[in-house]
């Protein structure tokens, strides 16, 4: 066989208990096991393509050829796969990206979800969910938990093969997250330069470590016991103090710019003056998340919008898990990204 095809759609995660640091860089072992929701409305197509008439690989993202350096990250990715089955061909990478690219909406983890299922359904790799996961983790570490919807934990695990994600709850109970775009250019840090500054400087990192694991512990046991407010006040705490690692680092610096202060206090003074139950998290980039009942978005939506602009404020359902895509689906997204379906 000359070419084998594989193409999948993966969803973004936001971290309710943050990975925010490794212990092997290399395999990309976290520090801590972290907790996400996945959200439907931000996803990745990607298109895998091994054939035998290429002589390199090469990555078109939105539909524009990518430099050396973002070849590179793919075939080191493509590598991982090739080295497991012994495969020698080339591959062409094509990927779309519904949801804007490293702007801290977790870009890489839709990606990477995506790259994973659609390489592993061209090479007819057998692998369960939780295997690919593994194969996601090297890739970029939060793909790890994108392969499932719902309610996902990343087990940091004690090796490379049971660093892996497991579901944990379909999050199928009136449940929702607003994301409030306070700016989605490129961010000038990635997470991974971010977190690793982190690890090695801040003085606060040991006790982010320490925390963690009893943030875990607990907001499992609220979502096994669908307490939403503890969800919410856990995975508040739990985001911030992920952020106070970074104020610490040194030098320090903080993802957050003016505008995110304005939304935090826009999420203050709504959840205030409607006594409705909404909970503030944000990743390696400004813009705010905000989780909230499915009920309560329509009330949140319109009293946000007094003080945040109402165009900016995305509204997103829990998402499902990656899933294969046939050739008629991918012509279809095509058509989306080119009519403007992107963010
Ligand atoms: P984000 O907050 O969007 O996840 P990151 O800095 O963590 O930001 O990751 C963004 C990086 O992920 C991009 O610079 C690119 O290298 C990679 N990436 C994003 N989208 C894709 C994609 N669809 N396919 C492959 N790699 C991607
Ligand atoms: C703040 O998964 O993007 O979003 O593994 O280096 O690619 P790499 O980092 P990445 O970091 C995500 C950081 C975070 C928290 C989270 O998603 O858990």
């Amino acid at each position: 066989m000359t070419q084998s095809i594989g193409i999948a759609r993966a969803h973004t995660n936001i971290a309710l208990i943050k990975y925010w640091g490794k212990r092997d860089k290399e395999l990309f072992l976290p520090m801590n096991s972290s907790l996400s929701l996945t959200l439907d409305a931000f996803y990745t197509d990607t298109k895998v393509v091994f054939d035998t008439e290429l002589t390199a690989d090469s990555f078109s993202l939105n539909q524009k050829e990518q430099s050396e350096k973002e070849i590179e990250k793919i075939s080191r990715f493509l590598n991982l796969f090739r080295e497991y089955i012994g495969e020698k061909r080339f591959a062409r990478v094509e990927s779309l990206n519904f949801v804007p690219t490293a702007a801290g909406l977790a870009s890489s983890a839709s990606a990477f979800a995506a790259l994973a299922l659609a390489t592993a359904s061209a090479l007819q790799l057998d692998l369960s969910m939780e295997q690919l996961s593994t194969f996601a983790r090297r890739g970029s570490g939060s793909s790890t938990r994108s392969l499932f919807g719902g309610f996902v934990e990343w087990e940091m695990g004690t090796c490379s093969e049971d660093s892996l994600a497991r579901p944990i709850d379909p999050a199928d109970w009136d449940l929702a997250m607003l994301v409030l775009a306070v700016d989605t250019s490129q961010k000038k840090v990635a997470s991974r330069e971010g977190m690793d500054h982190t690890v090695a400087t801040s003085p606060f990192y040991q006790a982010w470590v320490d925390t963690a694991k009893a943030d875990l512990a607990a907001i499992k046991k609220a979502i096994a016991e669908r307490d939403f407010d503890k969800v919410g006040q856990i995975a508040e705490h739990n985001g911030m103090k992920m952020h106070a690692t970074t104020l610490s680092a040194n030098p320090p610096f903080t993802y957050w710019n003016a505008g995110s202060l304005l939304a935090q206090e826009a999420v203050r003074q709504v959840r205030q003056d409607l006594g409705v139950s909404a909970y503030m998290t944000m990743d390696a980039g400004p813009n705010v998340k905000v989780l909230c009942r499915a009920s309560d978005v329509d009330k949140l939506v319109g009293a946000l919008s007094q003080h945040f602009p109402a165009d900016k404020i995305i509204t997103s359902l829990p998402g499902k898990g990656a899933s294969q895509l046939t050739e008629a689906d991918w012509q279809a997204s095509l058509e989306r990204f080119g009519a403007g379906g992107q963010l």
